[in-house]
């Protein structure tokens, strides 16, 4: 079977979007996509049974879903290239067959040492935390080894899973032969994607923080359905410092860097790029009017792109894409049944 290479990522579904996953995290997925599947295989995978590691509300989940792949499609994913696949986790079983298969080859001490666990854990009361929250990396490393993926993007926060996928799929190989890829390292997937992937957008009213759905308070959070008048008012009261220059320097300006990162990011230009449009500036009023008018204006524009989404065109594309994954899918887990004794 000469099969293309396949690169595989998830993409988190229970979240309110903001401008920072869009122009951070999404828009270079769509990128990737759009540029690696002419020699790729590509497929984007809503991690819908990863989002309530922990505790979601369950009622918004499916509402969530639809809107979250309306944006890929109105941020520009083609959902007519058939290299392209875009599916639901959960509608693909054979990834929670096989996630138990490998469960039974993982080490509890190799879980708890997950940094991500740990960090996420220690903010939940302990009869909170769940056992799904503990063995998320195992799901996780299923979905990109049940494919044969060799490149699989992920954030920082997520290299840890990447390797314990790379482990495990070595140590299956190795108890019973070949039946995994083993994912390229983490080291050549930056070589791949390019470093320029994650979130680097800050909370408005806190520049050293990321920004987060989950902050005490929105007005440091953009939110791509926020209204454009009220995100101008974000930008305008937006965190800064006495410094007065529009420079881009993170450590001492951190706001100010933010709002030309944000502005950068709109604009298609780096920061660098971006400040240059200010030189001279001694008061940040007129600097902030502008980020704030490519603001609202990137908002508007986005609203109605999001309007204009077909979401019947989106049905179709799942039901097509989820029927290839089964067989793809399928195939994997039948390699492993046989060679643990299952089949
Ligand atoms: N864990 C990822 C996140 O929190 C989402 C995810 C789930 C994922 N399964 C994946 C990413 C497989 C890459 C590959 O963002």
């Amino acid at each position: 079977m000469s099969k293309k290479a396949v690169i595989l990522t998830g993409l988190r579904a229970n979240n309110d979007l903001h401008i920072g996953n869009y122009l951070g995290a999404l828009l270079p997925i769509v990128d990737m996509a759009k540029k690696k599947s002419d020699d790729y295989q590509v497929n984007l995978m809503v991690a819908d049974l990863h989002s309530f590691t922990t505790p979601i509300d369950h009622y918004r989940l499916q509402t969530q879903i639809k809107e979250n792949l309306k944006t890929y499609v109105a941020a520009g994913l083609p959902v007519d290239n058939d290299n392209i696949h875009i599916f639901r986790q959960s509608y693909i079983p054979a990834h929670s067959e096989l996630t138990w298969i490998l469960d039974c080859f993982t080490g509890m001490g190799e879980m708890g040492r997950m940094t991500q666990f740990k960090e996420k854990s220690s903010k939940l009361s302990e009869d909170r935390v769940s056992v799904g929250l503990f063995n998320y990396p195992v799901l996780m490393a299923c979905d990109f080894l049940i494919y044969g993926a060799s490149y699989v993007p992920v954030g920082d926060d997520q290299t840890q899973h990447l390797e314990y996928g790379r482990d495990i799929a070595g140590r299956m190989n190795k108890l019973f032969g070949e039946m995994f890829v083993v994912p390229q390292p983490v080291k050549k997937q930056h070589e791949f994607f390019g470093k320029d992937q994650g979130l680097r957008i800050k909370d408005l009213t806190n520049p050293n923080k990321k920004m987060s759905k989950s902050s005490e308070s929105d007005k440091g959070v953009i939110f791509l359905n926020d209204n454009p008048t009220l995100a101008k008012k974000k930008i305008m009261s937006a965190t800064t410092d006495s410094i007065n220059k529009v420079h881009y320097d993170l450590h001492n300006q951190p706001g100010v860097s933010n709002l030309l990162e944000i502005y950068g990011l709109i604009k298609g230009k780096t920061p660098k790029e971006a400040e240059s449009e200010f030189a001279g500036q001694t008061q940040y009023g007129q600097f902030k009017q502008i980020v704030a008018e490519a603001v609202a204006g990137f908002l508007s524009e986005f609203q109605q792109r999001l309007s204009e989404v077909d979401e019947q065109q989106i049905n179709q594309k799942l039901a097509a894409s989820e029927e290839e994954m089964n067989k793809q899918a399928n195939e994997t887990l039948l390699k492993v049944q046989k060679a643990v004794g299952l089949r």
